[in-house]
């Protein structure tokens, strides 16, 4: 019996516990709360950081008071349901008028706007920062809301470029970092593609001639070749090379008594009749402009690289007037004060090659570097080094990832690359207008002979000395 006793009481004992517990979870939830109003939702406290904002209001103030101990009745309506003014709310929290701490228990809750966090610091909504070319801001839930663009500089497509086997490497350049694709299409390239007229140009015939494997231009005629300019945030690749491939012709065909750098600038700024200045211009009216009223050299005339965008173009500084046997002369001084050379340099009409690789080499090899159009590709902005091909490592990405537009640049020579199978790559070596830092010293290598990029399509050249005055002087 003593056994049975035993039993008997721990049975009753353990009932006792069971409805003992039963009672606190009643009592402490909100199990009871929440069964008899269905409509009621899960709000969280201002003191819950990191959770949905409460609106500020008066809530419990507006009530009138603040109810001790638990009251069911002590509520106020609150967005879609109801909240509570009672001492209950101490302990569930969830139930609680936004004011229920400051006005009820008289404790200022910690901060009622949501913070964001970054390496380790807050941040408060509304503020930003700039992860490559997207803006993140700190949204009302305290998280951070970021722009979705294509960048310029993509780290995963450099990464792509120099895992893979695609014969060039990639690298990311702090000049170009931080912009969008777009941007770098809209204010990097800026060459207009020729019209359906000037793209039916008569090519002019070229005879064969023994093929080099390797030139360049710069070997052949030393001091002549023109460093690659920057034109920076200003989309006038147009006048830049074709300035740049007129000064060398000048220097070339003069035998190197007129070494200019003619003026990007003063095509840019006075070149306007149907040009677009630093929103991208046409190359055949860049030289109809160098024909007709010349310019004069950079250093007379310098480059003002833009310094907002879109870059605003700056009034025509430099006129000419016609001296007769259509030369021309400066009317104004230079607009660089310390240079007093303000000759003009002209132009005859320019010729267009054929697209067969051999007869622009020899055009190269005879009269010097040509400009060429060309379609840029995504991947073209982070070129380090090697010979360039378009890769597919943006194939599979979304069509903003993939994007081109029309530059033009000037080509200076050709080469030839053997693979350690015996097949062998042949490559044009051109200048591109994007400062001396970025590619191969500011020039790069690209794929030769099956048209890459379309480069072989409008290949230019221009012939200068017939109007170099006095002609007797340099022969
Ligand atoms: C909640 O109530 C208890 C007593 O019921 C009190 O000791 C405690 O300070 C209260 N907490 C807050 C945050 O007011
Ligand atoms: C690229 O360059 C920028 C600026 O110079 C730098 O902030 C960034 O971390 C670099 N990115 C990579 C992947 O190296």
């Amino acid at each position: 019996t003593y056994l049975n006793y035993g039993l008997i009481l721990f049975i009753m004992k353990f009932i006792l516990l069971t409805v003992a517990a039963l009672l606190l979870v009643v009592g402490e939830g909100t199990a009871d709360r929440i069964l008899s109003r269905r409509s009621k939702r899960e709000l969280a406290s201002p003191l819950h950081v990191g959770g949905i904002r409460d609106p500020y209001g008066s809530y419990c103030q507006r009530r009138g008071g603040c109810c001790p101990g638990r009251d069911d009745t002590c509520t106020v309506p609150y967005l879609d349901t109801i909240c509570y003014c009672d001492l209950f709310c101490n302990r569930t929290v969830s139930d609680c008028c936004p004011d229920f701490w400051n006005h009820c228990l008289g404790i200022e809750p910690p901060s009622l706007i949501d913070t964001c966090e970054r390496n380790g610091n807050r941040f408060f909504t509304g503020q930003t920062y700039k992860e490559n070319c997207n803006l993140c801001t700190c949204g009302t839930s305290g998280r951070w809301e970021c722009e979705q663009n294509a960048c310029l500089m993509e780290p995963d497509v450099i990464h792509a470029v120099n895992r893979g086997n695609y014969g060039w490497k990639a690298a990311n350049y702090s000049q170009l970092y931080g912009m969008t694709l777009d941007e770098g299409i809209r204010y990097r390239l800026g060459t207009q593609r020729p019209s359906r007229t000037i793209m039916n140009m008569n090519e002019i015939q070229v005879q064969k001639f023994r093929d080099f494997v390797f030139a360049t231009i710069s070997y052949k005629w030393p001091g002549k070749i023109h460093e690659p300019l920057d034109q920076g945030n200003c989309a006038a690749s147009w006048a830049f090379s074709t300035a740049a491939v007129a000064s060398d012709r000048i220097s070339i065909q003069s035998m190197g008594h007129m070494t200019p750098q003619l003026s990007p600038q003063n095509l840019i700024s006075c070149d306007t009749r149907n040009q677009g200045g630093c929103a991208g211009g046409r190359i055949d009216g860049a030289w109809w402009y160098l024909r007709r009223r010349g310019v004069v050299t950079e250093d007379c005339y310098p480059y003002l690289p833009p310094h907002q965008s879109p870059a605003e173009v700056s009034r025509c500084m430099m006129q000419s007037r016609s001296v007769g046997r259509g030369k021309r002369q400066a009317t104004q001084r230079c607009p660089n004060a310390h240079n007093h050379h303000n000759d003009i340099y002209q132009s005859t009409p320019p010729y267009r090659l054929s697209s067969n690789d051999k007869e622009i080499m020899k055009e190269i090899m005879d009269n010097g570097p040509v400009q060429a159009i060309m379609e840029v590709h995504e991947d073209f902005f982070v070129y380090k080094s090697g010979i360039y091909k378009h890769t597919d490592v943006s194939f599979t990405k979304p069509s903003q990832y993939r994007k081109h537009g029309t530059h033009s640049v000037r080509i200076t020579g050709w080469g030839e690359e053997r693979n350690f199978d015996g097949t062998s790559r042949k490559y044009w070596i051109a200048a591109n207008s994007w400062g001396k830092n970025w590619g191969e010293d500011g020039y790069f290598r690209i794929a030769r002979g099956d048209n890459e990029c379309e480069i072989e399509t409008f290949v230019i050249g221009v012939w200068v000395l017939m109007l170099l005055d006095p002609l007797s002087q340099y022969n």
